[in-house]
Formats: structure tokens, C-alpha cells, sequence
């Protein structure tokens, strides 16, 4: 018989049983057990993504962080990865680094302190991991290079770790590399070696978060570099790994993945990978980018987030899908668990993992997406199809004896947009070892020995609701909790609280830049500074704000209105840009770089004075007053029609800011 007559014989066979029986799955702990489990998790950074959490009111706040930390409540997520800020433009804004300078050592800045101990709180056994995306200047020694000083590079990042321990209580358990960008086996064996000799033997090496290649074939030819390195961690992996990957014999992670649109084909994405990632490249931990959608939707990636928390100032969160995704497993596994070796694909689509404690304990999660409704945003998702099918399941070894599992239930419903998310169904009775469920597609279960769980809710939050058209910040904080003012996101340079305890005037406490040297950039940081703040819907608007530039001759300072981008792209931001110099001159640019210069001339600004700039706009005209007096008019047709507004300096230099107001229409 050829081929064809035989598969088409199997096919008729395979018609008459299959209706009743559907297929058959083992789920067996005696045939040996697969790898061991080390959680899913979310990662604040990379960059500033967290940025707008910090600024909720309670109980607002609280019921977000329960909704991603709080076990058996949410997502209950395993682990949290954050950023090791480093200056600079990371994604969606820079996140402030614990030494600026050489000389300097501050522990308290930025958020991600504060986002580890509130995860800390409610799940002690959480796992931490920091990765810098970028370095301060000064480590590189001016080269836009972290690796040709590698002891200077390894002792910043040490500090890092000591510095989480001595002020916050903090153990990290993982660091990594450089995030997506060059490693070096020097630097890592020396990463190793410091760590061990600071007492910090039990913190593992994540290498390299970029592709599985080049470090595995790295680590597969040095024994000490072998030795140093804990955990291969790829980004963006599409559930699978690389051969040599798993000839290494590490443990696999997918450190970096997900950074879909969160509505619920993100959802989709998210439930497919979760499993998929270990069914088909045996990754035993998956990190969303991001945890939470909190900055400015308009930048870059907005909403790839596990849920959005991105209106500090309405108090409006929104709980997505993928939050119940994840908590199909997180609820019912704990890091240490272990994988079956009986996982798999479903005969018509979709795939099954199993898990257990090895104490009796087994939790079973079952994927139903299908291709359109699980597309991330990459790699490429080839074609599959998944179709309705039933699946038994037979339970062996240990599990033998399970008479009855509880049952968690997911089901997109794409054609009724109406879809129910971690519904607890009546418990699944096991006759003689084994259960038959009639799956849909699109639909995640999980079924587990588990009798905890729970779907966590808060009473409905505010409404969503727009940006403040009226907003001003004086900085007057006397003892903020936080280094930086709310709703300001700084996208190049870092904008911190500043307090001059000398100065006789009003202007004690104002907002500083700090940044004084190009950073090691893991983008391109435009060569000014700048913070974002508001709606980026606004058009007609006055901005006003004190200034004070601390660089004589060549300084700069600017205020602005309809800015169109961040993150990445701050480079080539358009908008209106208002620019007072130290060198007794003003402009007027259309541009974050300055190029094109709509208007120019004499303003008789120099340095250590504080002025007040005012810029006004109303359709296609602008205007532009210092100290109250007009100094500038003009017609802006070509700038962008609308965007958010900001302020910065001209270069990395030192400068303050005081009495931000915007009154927008
Ligand atoms: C922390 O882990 C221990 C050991 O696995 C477990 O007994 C405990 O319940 C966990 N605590 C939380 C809050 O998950
Ligand atoms: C991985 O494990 C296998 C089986 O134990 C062993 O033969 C192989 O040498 C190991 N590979 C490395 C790189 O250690
Ligand atoms: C399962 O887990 C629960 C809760 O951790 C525990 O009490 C129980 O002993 C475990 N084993 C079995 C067989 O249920
Ligand atoms: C999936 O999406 C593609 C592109 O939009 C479309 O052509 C195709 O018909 C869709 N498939 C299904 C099963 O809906
Ligand atoms: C599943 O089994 C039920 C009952 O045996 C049957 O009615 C149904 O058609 C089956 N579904 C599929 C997709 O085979
Ligand atoms: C239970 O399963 C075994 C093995 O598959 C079979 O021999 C036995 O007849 C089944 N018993 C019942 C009551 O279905
Ligand atoms: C602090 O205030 C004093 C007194 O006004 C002034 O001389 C000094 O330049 C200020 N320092 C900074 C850094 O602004
Ligand atoms: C600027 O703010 C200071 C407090 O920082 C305040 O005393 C002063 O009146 C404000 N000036 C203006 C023009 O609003
Ligand atoms: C801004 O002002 C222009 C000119 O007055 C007007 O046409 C436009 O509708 C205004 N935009 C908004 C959002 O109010």
C-alpha cells in the first residue's frame, strides 16, 4: 500500500472512533518528570512603563497592585523583573539611575524600590530580577560602551543589588546583562566573581536577554562561562528554543515576551504562549513586557501591559484579560513546582501543560486559541488551526487516585464579544482515572487538586476621564515619596525634586534636571532634554513655567506645546519649542533639535536668574511672553496640531524648573 491509501484507510478508522472517545492524553509523574517550574512574571521598565502607578490615590493604588501581587487574588504573579534605571530612554521614557555620577549613591530614586517592597508585602516569596537597559555616562567613560571598563560596570551593578538589600530589605534573586544589546564573557565571569566575593553568592546570572544565539553557543564552548551563567533567558522566543539552547542543559526562560495590545487577542497571545512556551521550548518561566500599561498611551507600545493603570488623575484602572490568563496558572503552581513530562499539543489545536508539587498535587492547563485570535505583537505566527474537540485525559501514577478536580474556565468568545474570564465551573468527577472535557476553541482551563483560588474584584473605579485642562505643580513637596513629580515623564535627561535650602526667593523647592553627560544609551536619547506631561489631544493652550538655567553661555532651557513624540523616537519630536539661552538669545523651533527655527532674536536671559516663560497657541497661532512681556508672535501652520506639552534644556546640563501650569481648552 503507498502512502496515501494507508493514511486515508487510518482516516475512515479514525471517524468511526473518534465522535465518541475523542482523543486521548496521558498525565503520568512515574515515566520521570519534566523541568522544574520558576513562574510567570511581569517587568516594570524598560522603560518608565510604571511610571503613572506611582501617582494613583488610594485605595486606588493598593487595589492595582493587588490585582497584579496579591496571591490568589489577580494575576498573582511569581515574578517581578525591573529596570536598572540608567539615565536614559528606555522605551517609553529613562528611568533615573542610584549614581548619576561617579561620586553620588542615592537608593530612593525613581519607582521601581517602591514597586518591589509593595510586591514584596504581598507575596514574600516573589521572585526579583534587575537588568539595566543603560548606564550613566560616566560608567562608559564617555564611549557609548559599558563593557571597555568592565570592573567599573560590574561594581555599578553590584552596588545596585547591595543597595536593594541595605535600604529597602530587598533580595534580588536574578541579575542580567545589558538588555537586547552585546554581551561579554569577560564581563559575566567578572559579574560572577564579584557577586561571590560580596556575599551574594545565592543572586543567579540571567544571560543574555537578547536572542538564544550568541550566547549559547558561548556558553556550550566555555566551561566558565558555563559556570557563571544560571539561566539562558531569550526574548520574543515564539515558544521556541534553539537546539543548542537545550544542549547547554540551562534553564530556559522566555525573560522577555507578550508586549501585545492588551484587549483580549493580547489575552490570546498571552494564554497560548504561557503554555506553549514550555510545551514546545521547554522555557520554564515567562515575563510579560509589560506589567502594567501605566504611561502615556500615545507613546510608544502603549497598552502592552498585563492590565492599564494610565489615569492617575481620574483614578481609572482597567483589569484585562490577560490578568485572568495569568491566573490560570499562577493560582495554582508556586516556582518550584514541576512540569509533567506527558505535555503537549491537542490533537486539533491547542495545547496542555501539567504540573505538580510532587506531593500529591496536579494542575492541569489547557489552551484552546486559535491563530487569529493569539497573535503577538512578534515574532510571526505561522498558520494552525485549532478546531472543537473532545480530550481525554487518563491520570496515572500518583495522580491515579484524584477522584475529583475543580475546574477554572476561560472563553474568549470573539463572536459575541462576550467573553467570561476565570469562572470557577462545578468540580470535574474522575471515573476509573481518567475525565473527558468537550473543549470549545479559544477557551483556557485550568483543573487542579487545588481547592484555593479566587477571582479577586474592587468595586467598579472612577470613570475614565481626560487629563486636567487646568494643571500646575509648584514642586513644594517637603518630603516627597517619590524623586520625581507626578505626570511628568521624562523621555531624555532625568526631572527630580530639588530643594535649595540657601536661596532667599520663592523658588526653594523646584523640579531639576539632573543628567549632565550623554548616557550609555540603549536608544537614541535626543541630545536635549526633555519631560512630557498632559493630553496629547491638546491643541489650544498657554504653558507657563519659572526657569532657571545653571550654565553660563552655553545653556538652555525650553518650555513647549503640542510635543508628538517620546520614547524612542524623542529624537525627531516636532511641536512648539520656546528656548530662552544663557546667551542673552531666544528661539522658537518646530523641532525638539532645534533645525527649524520659526523665530529668533534677543531676550537678555543669562544664567542663576530665574525667569518665567509663557507660550501660548490658538489654531495656527503662537505666542510667546518672558517675565509677562510679549516677546514673540507667529503663525505655526506646520507643526503638529496637537500634542503633549514639555519642558527640557538644550543640552545634558543642570537647570531648574518652577510653577508648571498649563491651561489648556
Ligand atoms: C511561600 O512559599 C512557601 C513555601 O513554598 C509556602 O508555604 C507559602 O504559602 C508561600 N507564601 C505565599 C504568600 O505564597
Ligand atoms: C548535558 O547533559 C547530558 C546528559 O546528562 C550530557 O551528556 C551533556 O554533556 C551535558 N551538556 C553539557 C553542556 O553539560
Ligand atoms: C496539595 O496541596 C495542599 C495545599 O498546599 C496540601 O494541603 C496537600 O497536602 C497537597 N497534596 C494533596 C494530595 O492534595
Ligand atoms: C484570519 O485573519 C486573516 C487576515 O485577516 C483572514 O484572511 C482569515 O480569514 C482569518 N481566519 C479566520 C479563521 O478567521
Ligand atoms: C464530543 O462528544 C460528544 C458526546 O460524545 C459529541 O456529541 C460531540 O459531537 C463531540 N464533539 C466533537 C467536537 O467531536
Ligand atoms: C477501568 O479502566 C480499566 C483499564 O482501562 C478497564 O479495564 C476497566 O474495565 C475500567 N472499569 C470501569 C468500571 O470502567
Ligand atoms: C540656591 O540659592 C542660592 C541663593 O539664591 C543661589 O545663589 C544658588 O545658585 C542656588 N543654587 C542652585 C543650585 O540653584
Ligand atoms: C512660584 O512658586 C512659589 C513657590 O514655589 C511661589 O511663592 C510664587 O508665588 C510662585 N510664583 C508665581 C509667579 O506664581
Ligand atoms: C483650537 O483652535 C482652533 C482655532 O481657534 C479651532 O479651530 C480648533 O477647533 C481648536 N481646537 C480645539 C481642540 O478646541
Amino acid at each position: 500500500m503507498n502512502g496515501r491509501i494507508v493514511s486515508a484507510f487510518v482516516a475512515i478508522i479514525h471517524l468511526y472512533i473518534c465522535p465518541c472517545f475523542g482523543e486521548n492524553y496521558i498525565l503520568d509523574d512515574k515515566v520521570g518528570l519534566g523541568r522544574k517550574f520558576d513562574g510567570i512574571g511581569g517587568l516594570s521598565g524598560g522603560g518608565a512603563t510604571s511610571r503613572l502607578l506611582v501617582n494613583y490615590a488610594e485605595p486606588y493604588r493598593s487595589q492595582i497592585l493587588d490585582y497584579l501581587f496579591k496571591p490568589n487574588f489577580g494575576a498573582s504573579l511569581q515574578i517581578l523583573k525591573v529596570e536598572i534605571g540608567g539615565d536614559a530612554q528606555t522605551t517609553d521614557g529613562t528611568e533615573p539611575s542610584h549614581m548619576h555620577y561617579e561620586n553620588d549613591e542615592n537608593y530612593f530614586r525613581g519607582y521601581e524600590w517602591w514597586l518591589m517592597k509593595e510586591a514584596k508585602k504581598r507575596n514574600p516569596n516573589i521572585t526579583l530580577i534587575g537588568l539595566p537597559w543603560a548606564f550613566p555616562g560616566w560608567v562608559g567613560h564617555g564611549k557609548n560602551w559599558p563593557y571597555d571598563f568592565p570592573d567599573i560596570t560590574v561594581s555599578y551593578v553590584v552596588s545596585w543589588i547591595i543597595g536593594a538589600k541595605q535600604y529597602h530589605d530587598l533580595d534580588i534573586d536574578y541579575v542580567g546583562i545589558w538588555n537586547e544589546r552585546n554581551f561579554d564573557s569577560k564581563y559575566i565571569k567578572l559579574l560572577r566573581y564579584t557577586l561571590d566575593k560580596s556575599g551574594l553568592e545565592n543572586v543567579k546570572i540571567i544571560a543574555s536577554d537578547n536572542m538564544w544565539e550568541p550566547i549559547t553557543f558561548y556558553v556550550l564552548l566555555d566551561q566558565e562561562l558555563r559556570d557563571a551563567v544560571d539561566v539562558i533567558g531569550a526574548h520574543y522566543p515564539g515558544t521556541t528554543a534553539v537546539e543548542e539552547a537545550l544542549k547547554t542543559n540551562k534553564t530556559l526562560w522566555s525573560s522577555e515576551d507578550y508586549s501585545t495590545f492588551n484587549d483580549d487577542v493580547g489575552g490570546g497571545c498571552w494564554a497560548r504562549i504561557l503554555n506553549q512556551n514550555y510545551v514546545n521550548g521547554k522555557m520554564t518561566a515567562t515575563i510579560s513586557w509589560n506589567l502594567v500599561a501605566s504611561y502615556y498611551q500615545d507613546l510608544p507600545f502603549g497598552r502592552d501591559g498585563l492590565m492599564t493603570a494610565q489615569e492617575p488623575w481620574s483614578g481609572n484602572y482597567v483589569v484585562e484579560s490577560p490578568i485572568w490568563i495569568t491566573a490560570h496558572t499562577t493560582q495554582f503552581t508556586e516556582p518550584g513546582w514541576t512540569y509533567l513530562q506527558t505535555v503537549g499539543h491537542l490533537k486539533h489545536g491547542g495545547s496542555y501543560v501539567a504540573l505538580t508539587d510532587q506531593k500529591g498535587n496536579l494542575t492541569i492547563v489547557i489552551e484552546t486559541m486559535t491563530h487569529n485570535h493569539s497573535i503577538c505583537i512578534r515574532p510571526p505566527l505561522p498558520a494552525f488551526t485549532v478546531a472543537a474537540q473532545n480530550a481525554t485525559f487518563s491520570l496515572k501514577g500518583s495522580f491515579g487516585s484524584v477522584t475529583q478536580l475543580q475546574v477554572w474556565h476561560s472563553k474568549f468568545n470573539f463572536k459575541t464579544k462576550k467573553p467570561s474570564f476565570f469562572q470557577k465551573l462545578d468540580p470535574i468527577k474522575i471515573s476509573n482515572g481518567s475525565f473527558t472535557l468537550s473543549l470549545d476553541v479559544d477557551e483556557v482551563y485550568t483543573l487542579t487538586t487545588l481547592t484555593t483560588g479566587q477571582k479577586g474584584s474592587y468595586p467598579e473605579p472612577p470613570a475614565s476621564a481626560p487629563f486636567p485642562k487646568k494643571y500646575k505643580d509648584d514642586f513644594n513637596v517637603k518630603n516627597p515619596s517619590f524623586t520625581e513629580a507626578p505626570n511628568f515623564a521624562d523621555q531624555t535627561g532625568v526631572f527630580e525634586y530639588y530643594i535649595n535650602l540657601t536661596d532667599l526667593g520663592p523658588h526653594v523647592f523646584t523640579l531639576r534636571q539632573v543628567v549632565t553627560q550623554r548616557p550609555v544609551t540603549w536608544v537614541a536619547d535626543a541630545d536635549q532634554t526633555i519631560s512630557v506631561i498632559g493630553d496629547y489631544k491638546w491643541q489650544n493652550l498657554t504653558v507657563m513655567c519659572d526657569v532657571l538655567m545653571e550654565t553660563e553661555r552655553t545653556g538652555g532651557v525650553f518650555i513647549a506645546a503640542r510635543v508628538d513624540k517620546g520614547g524612542g523616537l524623542v529624537r525627531n519630536a516636532k511641536g512648539i519649542f520656546f528656548w530662552v539661552f544663557a546667551d542673552g538669545s531666544y528661539k522658537v523651533t518646530g523641532d525638539l533639535s532645534g533645525q527649524t527655527v520659526l523665530a529668533k532674536g534677543s531676550s537678555g536671559t543669562k544664567a542663576h536668574v530665574w525667569y518665567t516663560l509663557s507660550l501660548s497657541i490658538q489654531g495656527d497661532h503662537a505666542s510667546g511672553e518672558l517675565n509677562g512681556f510679549p516677546l514673540w508672535k507667529l503663525s505655526v501652520d506646520l507643526v503638529p496640531k496637537n500634542g503633549w506639552t514639555a519642558i527640557g534644556t538644550r543640552s545634558f546640563e543642570l537647570a531648574q524648573f518652577d510653577n508648571f501650569s498649563v491651561q489648556a481648552e
